[in-house]
Formats: C-alpha cells, sequence, structure tokens
C-alpha cells in the first residue's frame, strides 16, 4: 500500500495554523481524500502526561533544556502512538506542529541553538522528517494580536515576553532558510479564506502529484 504523506504546518503563535490546517483537511477529507489531522500530543495519553507538565503554569523554574527534552519525548509518542500508524495505512497526516515548533521555541526563544535542539529531535524522531512543511509567514506582534482577541485562557508558553516570541519568529526564518526543500511558505497575513484556499490548492497538489488519492 502506499504510504500516506507527513504534511506539517508551522508558524509563529496565531498565524492560523490551527484554522488552516483543519480547514484544509476538511476539504480533502470531502474530496475523498485519506487525510487525518492531528496535533502534538495528539490524544496519546503519554504525550498528553508530558505536555501537562510543560505548560503548566505553575511550573515557573522549568529549565530550558528540560523544556527542550520534553517537547522531544513528547513529539516522540506522539509520532510512534498516531502518526506512524496512519502512515502505513496508506493516510496523510496533517500535523498542526512538529519538530521546527522546538527548533524556533527552544532553539532560539530559549536560546538554546537550533542545532543543538535538531540533534535532540533527531534521536526522538529518527528518520521521520516531513514530507512538506507549510510555514504559514506572519509577524509575531500581528500573530499575537489575534490571539489576544480569541482567548482567555493563557498556557506558559502564551505569557511569554514580546521579545521570547520575536527571537521565535527570527528562529523560524532560519528554519526556512536552512531546510528550504521541504518548506512552502505562505503570506498569513491575509484574509482567511485567501490563506485556506492558497494552501488547500498547494495540499491537494502534493497528493496528486504523490498518487495519494
Ligand atoms: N488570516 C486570518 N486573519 C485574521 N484572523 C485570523 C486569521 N487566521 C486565523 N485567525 C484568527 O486568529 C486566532 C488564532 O488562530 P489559530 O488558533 O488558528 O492560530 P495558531 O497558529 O493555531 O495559534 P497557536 O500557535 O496559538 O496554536 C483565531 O482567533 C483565528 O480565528
Ligand atoms: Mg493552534
Amino acid at each position: 500500500m502506499k504510504r500516506g504523506l507527513f504534511i506539517t504546518f508551522e508558524g509563529p503563535d496565531g498565524s492560523g495554523k490551527t484554522t488552516v490546517s483543519t480547514a484544509v483537511t476538511k476539504q480533502l477529507e470531502k474530496d475523498g481524500y485519506k487525510v487525518r489531522y492531528t496535533r502534538e500530543p495528539g490524544g496519546s495519553k503519554i504525550a498528553e502526561l508530558i505536555r501537562n507538565l510543560i505548560l503548566d503554569p505553575e511550573n515557573t523554574d522549568m529549565d530550558a533544556r528540560t523544556e527542550a527534552l520534553l517537547y522531544a519525548a513528547s513529539r516522540r509518542q506522539h509520532l510512534v502512538d498516531k502518526v506512524l500508524p496512519a502512515l502505513e495505512e496508506g493516510i496523510t497526516i496533517i500535523s498542526d506542529r512538529f519538530v521546527d515548533s522546538s527548533l524556533a521555541y527552544q532553539g532560539c526563544g530559549r536560546q538554546i541553538g537550533i542545532d543543538e535542539v535538531y540533534e535532540i529531535n533527531l534521536f526522538a524522531i529518527e528518520n521521520h522528517l516531513p514530507d512538506k512543511t507549510i510555514f504559514l509567514n506572519i509577524d509575531a506582534e500581528t500573530g499575537l494580536e489575534r490571539i489576544a482577541k480569541g482567548r482567555t485562557y493563557l498556557d506558559r508558553l502564551d505569557q511569554e515576553s514580546i521579545e521570547f516570541h520575536e527571537r521565535v519568529h527570527e528562529g523560524y526564518q532560519k528554519v526556512i532558510e536552512k531546510y528550504a526543500d521541504r518548506m512552502i511558505v505562505v503570506d498569513a497575513s491575509r484574509e482567511v479564506e485567501e490563506v485556506v484556499q492558497q494552501t488547500y490548492q498547494i495540499v491537494k497538489g502534493l497528493l496528486d502529484e504523490a498518487g495519494n488519492a
């Protein structure tokens, strides 16, 4: 059986990852494609427990490298429990965030370094990098403004300073350059519908090209 494609969505907070990736998945399902939306920890019990530890606003004294290791651990469990079995069944996975989030948030936001964070993540994911990554590009401030409008609860990372989010944004720009061959950059500052339609066409094109109807 043909293996599913592994497609990830990345971008700063409030860039529209969840909005766009869920809309695109729904539209592709309607067209009859075998696609599944997921996000870490994605209902994997162990991955969920690890993630709760990371995001608990009470854990203000968490060390940056501890945070990076916990994300990598949660990512691996979700990969093994949810992503790999689906790909093997021929289902395309659309993942709302994956390894590049750690490169940007822990590598640059927390200033551990992209290459260091990449190394521990490679241990966690082995060779299972995304086939393609849709990068929703937007400046840090616009993203945070969108989130402030729509949300009442802020987790430990949402509460970080604007300087942290600016570093995350810079980190993502480095990641785009570094992994240019799997990155597809979409301008996410436009109207939701425009972003969804362009992204839908891109992902549909990838599936058709790979023969994953
Ligand atoms: N293109 C857009 N224009 C205006 N508002 C948008 C756009 N895309 C998403 N939004 C709104 O911005 C807010 C954040 O969107 P969303 O949750 O999809 O972003 P996200 O990238 O998943 O954020 P997070 O990183 O926090 O998970 C939501 O209220 C959403 O409705
Ligand atoms: Mg989201």
